[in-house]
């Protein structure tokens, strides 16, 4: 086996998962990549700090820039701009491969981040910048590339969703909900970019820009946030027959001149009880994308929380290091696991 020296920028919420999963299943990853991943470091604020995961403390750094210089490929799970973009562009002039979770800088800097790497032949990965743990972008990018999306319709907030589904179900004040939204992880290192919907159009400007094959910069999303939104008016929906949830809606759209164009807005929505995107609950997030030619398709599952955002992570991290074994674009594994195939009947009741 080839080694690929793995850097790790954050060992937070996300980072923390990924490292332990990095370590646990690096035998079983290293058969599927046909690469061993080495975790070489951890980069993080205080080496001191209390952690959610027992890691070894020898991993851990201050040193991001040696970290860096010093690796294959490097997956930046700190958040915010800077110095996430400086130590992206290090490692992709360094010539690494990047994988990143941060929404918040692709939505801002994508195209000089993008255009870095093209310039040099570099992989950059961001499948967790938008709903956790959902494969939602490759879809986008890859499986309906040839189709034509018209709209996409999304739950892409894990802590609003949480938020408005507590404040709903349980009677829970905002601040309460949002304190145990950021006890388990789901909210942002400052909650503001959650409840302001900063979070929610950020991740509207990433998917429309993959869905309709241009650039839609963050300062062209409307966005309003759940932070006036009162129980009364909860509970007022609720009777109603209506529950309130933060929406990103995303379509193709012609102005009043004809022009042909595209919109993304985001805000508190009241949708009917009956619709699917009611059920949505707790930090789950659904993406609905309608297209010419497929119809509808609904992506659903966990928007946020550090195991189930790092799965996200390390799936961007395969690809690439497939990538890396191959020369080139390459989805097959060189190695299978030879697993037996037990004959358990139906697991579902039979019709
Ligand atoms: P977090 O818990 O706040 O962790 C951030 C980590 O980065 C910490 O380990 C911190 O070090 C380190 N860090 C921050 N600034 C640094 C700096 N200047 N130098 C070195 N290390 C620094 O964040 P998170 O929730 O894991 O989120 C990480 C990224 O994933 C963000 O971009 C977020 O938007 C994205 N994301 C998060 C989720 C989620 O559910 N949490 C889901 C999807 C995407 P210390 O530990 O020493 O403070
Ligand atoms: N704070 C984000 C959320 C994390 O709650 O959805 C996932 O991007």
């Amino acid at each position: 086996y080839r080694n690929l020296r793995v850097a790790l920028l954050g060992g937070g919420s996300v980072g923390a998962q990924v490292a332990r999963l990095l370590l646990e299943q690096r035998d079983e990853l290293a058969g599927r990549v046909g690469a061993s991943l080495e975790l070489v470091g951890i980069a993080v604020r205080d080496v001191n700090a209390e952690r959610t995961v027992d890691l070894p403390k020898e991993l851990f750094t201050t040193d991001a820039e040696s970290l860096i210089l010093g690796a294959d490929v490097v997956i930046e799970l700190m958040g915010g701009i800077e110095p996430a973009r400086s130590y992206i562009l290090l490692a992709i002039n360094s010539g690494a491969d990047v994988v990143t979770a941060n929404k918040a800088l692709l939505a801002e800097h994508g195209a000089e981040l993008f255009a870095a790497a093209d310039q040099v032949g570099a992989q950059l990965n961001y499948e967790a910048a938008v709903a956790g743990a959902i494969p939602i972008l490759r879809p986008l990018r890859e499986s309906l590339a040839g189709d034509r999306v018209v709209r996409i319709l999304g739950i892409v907030n894990g802590t609003t969703n949480y938020i408005l589904d507590r404040m709903d179900e349980a009677g829970d004040s905002l601040e309460e909900a949002l304190a145990s939204a950021t006890a388990l992880g789901y909210a942002e290192a400052d909650p503001t970019a959650d409840v302001g919907g900063y979070d929610a159009a950020q991740k509207a400007a990433i998917l429309a820009s993959l869905a309709f094959h241009t650039t839609v910069p963050l300062e062209s999303v409307y966005r309003e946030g759940i932070t006036s939104v009162t129980p009364a008016q909860i509970e007022s929906a609720r009777k109603a027959g209506y529950v309130v949830k933060l929406l990103a809606i995303c379509e193709r759209f012609t102005d009043e001149h004809g022009v042909d164009g595209v919109s993304a807005r985001v805000y508190p929505a009241m949708v009917p009880r009956s619709h699917p995107l009611a059920a949505v609950h707790g930090a789950n997030n659904a993406v609905f994308v309608e297209a010419e030619a497929a119809g509808s398709l609904m992506f659903y599952g966990a928007g946020a929380g550090g195991v189930e955002t790092a799965s996200a992570v390390l799936g961007d991290l395969v690809s690439l290091a497939r990538r890396h074994v191959a020369g080139g674009p390459g989805v097959a594994a060189s190695s299978h696991a030879e697993l037996p195939v037990f004959d358990i009947g139906s697991v579902m009741t039979r019709y």
